[in-house]
């Protein structure tokens, strides 16, 4: 089975396509150097961008791979959590591509993706408990399987990546920053103390991290040489052509803190589970957040310490990408999936419909 995947849902104009788990081709563009210029993403651009991108990747794409339209039996695409108009040109070229041909069409829920895109990298195994850590949703999922996700903890303000790059951006890093925290945070030992881990003295599995961040800006305030004086500046911040030692203790104590408080919530998740009486098979961690080195060695130790499975995808497979979409639709597929040409787009904060119920029996999807 062939699937081409389309994500267009933030600031990436990505395709892939992946046969029976395994991806074949993927093209991909950022914007991130144009929304950059203004500090972070400006839906309009997004949409526009990914209008004038989209035609020329998929030609490309299929270029690349010596494959034809005809020989593609599903075509996913991301119908949302995103940006609006971002979605609705995903959606408007894949439709336009389903309704030409006459192939599959499925709508995608892009954190679903996400959680689902280690499985093109090794065996999935369920039930398996979910951690998503990107630039929008920092989300604690029970998953049964492709189709059965149940939630069981979000952020109740900011995302973890949004904590990463706003921090980021009083620094004066270009955006996204989460990057750069990471990579300079590396070169330092972190100060255990120097932040609170935020939201963590409760029962519940939510996060809050803009306590966290409040904590980083009054840290900041106090300490304003560590803010770069130009963006121009940043390579040299990796390159180690300046003195960053400041910088990266804080960097370092700031991911040891994001890392910790992930450990300490995804700890609570697995023991509410096994008092439940859900045997956890496997910990996936996904999300753009999910390439910070110092979560990845965390949720490391926590999986071994717990005798689990960690499904952690490598870090090309982390940020938004069309490979994790096009799988996604392949399990959707298997599982009798389709969707007709009035797919919705569903912005940030909207929930995505059910195509199954909670105990994962197909709903009824009337054919295209
Ligand atoms: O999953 P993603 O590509 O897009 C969303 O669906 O949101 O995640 C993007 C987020 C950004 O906030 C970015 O700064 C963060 O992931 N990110 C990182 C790292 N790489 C990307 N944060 C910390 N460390 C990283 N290495
Ligand atoms: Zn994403």
């Amino acid at each position: 089975m062939i699937t081409l995947g389309i994500e267009t849902s933030c600031d990436e104009t990505a395709l892939a396509l992946v046969q029976d788990g395994t991806l074949l081709h993927s093209v991909m563009s950022t914007q991130m150097d144009i929304h950059a210029l203004f500090g972070g993403v400006v839906p309009e651009i997004a949409s526009r961008e990914h209008y004038r991108l989209l035609g020329r990747l998929y030609d490309e794409l299929l270029a690349t791979s010596g494959l034809t339209l005809q020989q593609v039996d599903t075509i996913a695409v991301s119908r949302g959590p995103g940006l609006l108009g971002s979605l609705l040109v995903g959606l408007g070229f894949a439709k336009g591509l389903a309704a030409a041909s006459g192939t599959r069409l499925l709508g995608i829920n892009h954190l679903h993706a996400h959680l689902l895109a280690p499985g093109l990298e090794g065996p999935l195994q369920f039930p398996a408990l979910g951690l998503l850590v990107s630039g929008g949703h920092t989300h604690i999922y029970g998953i049964d399987g492709p189709t059965r996700f149940s939630l069981l903890g979000r952020t109740l303000d900011d995302a973890a990546g949004e904590a990463f790059d706003k921090v980021a951006k009083m620094l004066n890093m270009p955006y996204p920053g989460g990057r750069y925290i990471d990579e300079l945070g590396r070169k330092a030992v972190p100060d255990e103390k120097l932040f609170t881990k935020p939201y963590v003295d409760n029962a519940n599995l939510d996060f809050s991290f803009s306590g966290l961040k409040t904590a980083a800006s009054l840290f900041i305030q106090k300490h304003p040489h560590m803010i770069l004086p130009s963006q121009d500046l940043a390579p040299r911040l990796l390159d180690g052509s300046l003195d960053t030692a400041e910088i990266a203790h804080f960097c370092a104590s700031f991911n040891h803190t994001v890392a910790e408080t992930l450990r300490i919530k995804v700890q609570r998740a697995l023991d509410q589970q096994q008092e439940q009486g859900r045997g956890v098979r496997q910990l996936i961690v996904a999300g753009g957040v999910a390439a910070n080195s110092r979560v990845r060695e965390t949720m490391t130790h926590l999986a071994a310490s717990n005798g689990l499975n960690l499904a952690l995808p490598s870090p090309f497979l982390c940020t938004d990408n069309g490979a994790m979409v096009a799988y996604a639709g392949e399990l959707l597929a298997r599982n009798g999936l389709r969707h007709d040409l009035d797919l919705d787009a569903i912005p940030r904060g909207q929930k995505i419909p059910d195509d199954y119920s909670q105990d994962g029996d197909l709903k009824p999807i009337t054919g295209m």
